[in-house]
């Protein structure tokens, strides 16, 4: 196996898991960074979620994983202020130093444009 990426959905947001839909455990074997699977598999992992009629995928990065945010970013992923996970990422900073970043993309397709002539 050469990478992996998963798909966890807990859209009623019951239990342990994090509310809505995350794309977790994207991991790339060093050897064949950088040829484009880890961009695949996010896509594949995005595509999954559209499937499920979600709103919006999210995902947990470290600030400093340059590569993997310049990855997110590329595929629309932006950060954003996740309420329910504020507190946890607050206390994981100030106790082990690390800071972790929610991103979510929009997986809704745009408004249709209503034609001027229609207006
Ligand atoms: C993050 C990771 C999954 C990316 O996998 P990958 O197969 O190397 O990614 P890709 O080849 O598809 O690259 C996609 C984009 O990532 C970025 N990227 C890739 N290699 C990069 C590098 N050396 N430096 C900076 N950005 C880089 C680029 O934006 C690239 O787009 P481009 O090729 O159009 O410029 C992989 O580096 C990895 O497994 N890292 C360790 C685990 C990890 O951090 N996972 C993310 C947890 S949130």
């Amino acid at each position: 196996m050469l990478g992996c990426a998963q798909l966890v959905c807990n859209p009623d947001g019951q239990g342990i898991l994090y509310p809505g839909l995350w794309l977790s455990f994207a991991f790339v074997e060093p050897r064949v960074r950088g040829a484009g699977l880890g961009m695949r598999l996010a896509s594949t992992v995005i595509e999954a979620a559209r499937a499920q009629s979600a709103p919006r995928l999210h995902l947990l990065v470290d600030r400093d994983n340059g590569r993997a945010r310049a990855l997110y970013e590329k595929l629309g992923f932006a950060s954003v202020d996740f309420a329910p996970l504020r507190e946890t990422l607050e206390r994981l900073e100030a106790t082990l130093g690390v800071e972790r970043l929610v991103m979510a993309k929009d997986l809704r397709p745009p408004a249709p444009q209503t034609p001027a002539a229609l207006r």
